[in-house]
């Protein structure tokens, strides 16, 4: 279907559907095409559409896909005579004598067409996952319409979906590419000189002109000789024994090589990230829908998936527990025989908070609740395994999604009892803490390891969904009090994680919400319980943000509630009760730095301004609202340790070795462009091995907002010890260090100087060594009538210190505001009934939204070159940022997200 008219989603939904009707399977038809200038001639299946063509029978892998061909995401867009087309949805069949367009046929990094070069300068690609599908959507509009206004580049992509971005930057690039194509400017004229400098300027990314041009090898795109394909045997329980497991009519399948089960794995068959509570595959009991019960490897995808549903399961149901009530219950069964349901439980102790709760002139009370949730990164979960060598020396190479190369060889080594292996990280699209758990590894490996072949482990979208861990839901009760004065005078927050059927990353997501529990802000006496509970539904795990943007929520909101009681301006209530240097956090932990009340002035205009407009519409049934949120999010938790090797090369320039996952983010920009401004050097000449475990040391996960602080931290010490070495060799070359006995080679460490865990009895002790500050604020229209809220514009400020690439640093805000909105607003996992991205309710062009972005630089008295991290800063108080605004504009207050229109319906019929 041409582009030029609009499908909703839902729509889109069924189309897949719709291709196949009336269709006969086997029967083939000659097609001839001209692919990217070429002329070809194709028998094919009458079935098969234009994305299986071009991946698999071509190699053209620059259209991806993450919709299960559903035609919900536009990663496969290309362009058939001259409209744009989603590759997913075009049976081939249909195309005699067009002509098809790639992105491959675009442009090449030596010879870009215009649109990508617009789409690298404007800072339009983090995880690239997306981009060919944009680019191409683009050139379809471009070319029938050169200078597109918003609306009309938001009408042309709104089938093509981002996560990283907030498609402030893809709207950005499309206009840039229209004055390019327009010729009133060039991209000379808009690329940053190499000499203006290194540290505060965007040069474009060393990987994004790859990923603009379609060559950047995600997992799926990799192809591997001789491969056999996997499909994976499921569950379907939510908690049961396993009786039996019948694979003899799957063996005797067609292409079947055979069927892996629990018995075949060699090692401990348990993934151990924090409780190795785990197995690669179930053996005796599954605890959640989904759990991997089986494999099936066969000559194609379609064959293992076909011999899946031969095998046959005999289950015995045990006792559902859906929810922390029913876990904690008497009468419940326990999920974990060496763990309980009541995983882990850590008090928090300040002062003596019931007491001056009690004395307080004023305490706002509530009950708040958040959602499970899904990270939701575009591309499905995958991962390729083989042996290099034969017998018991033989290596296996696994090459996957990790953000923690090291730390998930170690698991996977310990798992399938198999110590010669390497991790190599293929290019990975969007994670969002999703990637700090093994999900497919385990099973690739496995499977490599038992047939001794080469394997390919691509799961559907829904099987992505059902196999990864998710945002921990949390329900909290809070009170919240001040003195006359209106200063905070004491918190309580006693709150339950669900857990799911693993533990994943759980006990660190209940420590981080009360390391960051009192926020930006001076409580002199909080008392806190979190307790973490098992239950049969998905695991949670690693999510932006993971624990604060939970318990932001419930602050944030608390902190509205008690400025309306004392009838404080919200802003000025947050600006007085901000926390000072000398003072402590809920942990205890006294701070250095807190340049926050800087934060609340620079937003002062900005929300003055708001309001005046927000008061324009107080009358009818749609009616505006402003508010506002802070937050200060720490990096690098106590023990974190960093290592980074710097080898001076024969030509005067560098290569940095360094694990340091980059799934979006920018982090090759920060390690290049440091190295480049410490020992000034042309980019060029800074070279980065960062994606094997065979090169490189353990750097850690790229989470939690800490690889410009850790890994630049550890980049700036290898590079002192570099320069220093340098210098006594007389001259700034490998010969110098040579000569003067000196290695070649430097490792830089970065280590926190906290150490320790929290006080297992009062919570109290270390926490992190550095913060982002930042305030946002939402400016909403809610339909009274319906329910609806459209966010009309996000503001935020932030402080990250000095900035090194502030394409980067603005994306990142970006992408964090456009998660926190459908957070807030839609985003909602389901278990087995979230299943692709309607019904997810994925962010996309039409739920985009004006976002400004404030930036000041603090120098920090510990960060590499005094920056921090910022990743996962705008993620935490954008939801109460939105729900502070839906209060302003309605007068009624959401407790549990999302704040979906059937929440504010029924509190407006309530009246509160
Ligand atoms: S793969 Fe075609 S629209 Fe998603
Ligand atoms: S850059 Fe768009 S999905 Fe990652």
């Amino acid at each position: 279907m041409p582009e030029g008219k609009v499908m909703d989603q839902a729509t889109a939904a069924t189309n897949s559907s719709q291709i196949d009707s009336g269709v006969k399977g086997g029967e083939v038809k000659k097609v001839n095409l001209v692919i990217n200038g070429a002329s070809r001639q194709f028998v094919v299946d009458t079935k098969k559409v234009l994305l299986d063509l071009l991946r698999e029978d071509l190699h053209l892998t620059g259209a991806k896909q993450s919709c299960d061909r559903k035609g919900q995401c536009g990663a496969c867009t290309v362009i058939v005579n001259g409209n744009a087309a989603r590759s997913c949805l075009t049976r081939v069949i249909d195309l005699n004598g067009a002509e098809v367009i790639t992105v491959e046929g675009l442009g090449t990094p030596d010879n870009p067409h215009l649109i990508q070069e617009a789409f690298v300068l404007s800072g339009a690609i983090q995880c690239g996952y997306c981009t060919p599908g944009m680019i191409m959507a683009s050139k379809a509009l471009l070319d029938r319409n050169p200078n597109p206004d918003t609306e009309e580049i938001k009408e042309a992509l709104a089938h093509n979906l981002c996560r990283c971005t907030g498609y402030v930057k893809i709207i950005d690039a499309v206009k840039l590419a229209g004055r390019f194509l327009r010729g009133e400017i060039t991209p000379g004229q808009v690329r940053p000189e190499p000499k203006s400098g290194m540290i505060g300027v965007s040069h474009p990314r060393p990987s994004s002109m790859l990923k603009a041009c379609g060559l950047a090898e995600f997992t799926a795109d990799i192809k591997l000789h001789n491969a056999v394909e996997v499909a994976v045997v499921r569950s379907t329980e939510h908690h049961a024994v396993i009786k039996a497991i019948d694979t003899k009519a799957a063996e005797k399948m067609p292409g079947v090589i055979g069927v892996m089960t629990a018995k075949d794995i060699k090692g401990t068959n348990r993934i151990k990230l924090i409780f190795p509570d785990q197995p690669v595959l179930c053996q005796d009991r599954v605890r959640c829908l989904g759990d991997p019960i089986a494999v099936v490897a066969a000559e194609t995808r379609a064959q293992a998936q076909a011999a899946v549903a031969a095998v046959e399961v005999e289950y015995e149901p045990l006792q559902v527990m859906k929810t922390p009530a029913e876990a904690l219950a008497d009468s419940a069964a326990q999920i974990h025989s060496e763990w309980s349901n009541l995983c882990f439980r850590q008090p928090q102790i300040k002062g003596n908070a019931e007491k001056a709760l009690a004395e307080s002139a004023a305490v706002a009370e509530a009950e708040f609740s958040t959602q499970l949730n899904h990270q939701a990164p575009l591309e499905p979960e995958a991962c390729v395994a083989f042996l290099e060598g034969n017998g018991e020396e033989a290596q296996l190479v696994v090459i996957g999604r990790s953000i923690n190369i090291h730390a998930h060889l170690a698991m996977l080594q310990e798992a399938l009892g198999w110590e010669n292996m390497r991790y190599e990280e293929a290019y990975s699209g969007g994670q969002f803490g999703i990637k700090i758990a093994i999900t497919s590894e385990g099973i690739a490996a496995a499977t490599a390891l038992h047939f001794k072949r080469p394997v390919r482990y691509i799961p559907s979208l829904a099987e992505s969904m059902l196999m990864t861990s998710k945002r921990h839901p949390f329900t909290m009760r809070v009170k919240l009090g001040a003195d006359a004065n209106g200063k905070l005078t004491a918190y309580t927050n006693d709150f339950i994680v669900e857990n799911g059927a693993y533990m994943i990353l759980g006990i660190p997501v209940v420590l981080r919400a009360l390391q960051m529990l009192s926020g930006s802000y001076h409580i002199p006496n909080v008392s806190a319980l979190g307790k973490l509970v098992y239950t049969n539904n998905a695991a949670g795990g690693a999510a932006r943000g993971a624990g604060p943007p939970q318990v932001t929520f419930a602050l944030e909101s608390a902190m509205d509630m008690l400025a309306e009681k004392m009838g404080i301006d919200p802003l000025e209530f947050r600006r007085m009760n901000s926390l000072k240097p000398g003072q402590s956090k809920s942990t205890g932990r006294v701070v250095e730095q807190w340049p926050f009340p800087e934060l609340c002035d620079a937003i002062r205009p900005h929300y003055e301004r708001a309001n005046r407009d927000a008061a324009a519409f107080r009358n009818g049934p749609l009616k505006r609202g402003v508010g506002l949120a802070t937050h200060a999010f720490g990096v690098s938790s106590p023990g974190d340790t960093s290592r980074v090797a710097v080898e001076c090369d024969p030509d005067g320039g560098v290569t940095v070795y360094a694990a340091v996952a980059d799934p979006g983010e920018g982090n090759d920009s920060m390690l290049t462009q440091i190295a480049a401004h410490l020992l000034d050097l042309p980019m060029e000449k800074v070279r980065l091995v960062t994606r094997t475990t065979e090169l490189t040391t353990a750097m850690g996960p790229a989470a939690g907002s800490r690889i410009t602080y850790m890994g630049g931290g550890a980049l700036v010490d290898a590079i002192e010890q570099m320069n220093e070495a340098l210098a006594e060799a007389g001259g700034r070359s490998q010969e110098a260090l040579k000569k003067a006995g000196k290695p070649t080679r430097y490792v830089g460490t970065k280590k926190n100087e906290d150490e320790g865990p929290l006080d297992p009895e009062t919570g109290q002790g270390p926490s992190f060594e550095s913060q982002i500050h930042a305030i946002q604020m939402a400016e909403v229209e809610v339909n009274t009538d319906t329910g609806h809220v459209q966010v009309l514009k996000m503001t935020t400020v932030v402080d990250a210190g000095p900035v090194i690439h502030p394409q980067n640093l603005e994306g990142q805000l970006e992408g964090g505001m456009d998660q926190g909105v459908g957070y807030a607003l839609r985003e909602e996992y389901v278990h087995g009934q979230t299943k692709d991205w309607v019904t997810f309710k994925f962010p996309t062009m039409r739920t985009a939204f004006d976002m400004e972005v404030i930036v000041r630089e603090t120098h920090r008295i510990k960060g590499p070159l005094g920056a921090t991290g910022v990743g996962e800063m705008t993620m935490v108080p954008t939801a109460p940022a939105v729900i502070n605004a839906i209060k302003d504009a309605c007068g009624v207050r959401i407790y549990d997200l999302p704040a979906t229109p059937e929440r504010i319906k029924a509190a407006l019929a309530r009246g509160k």
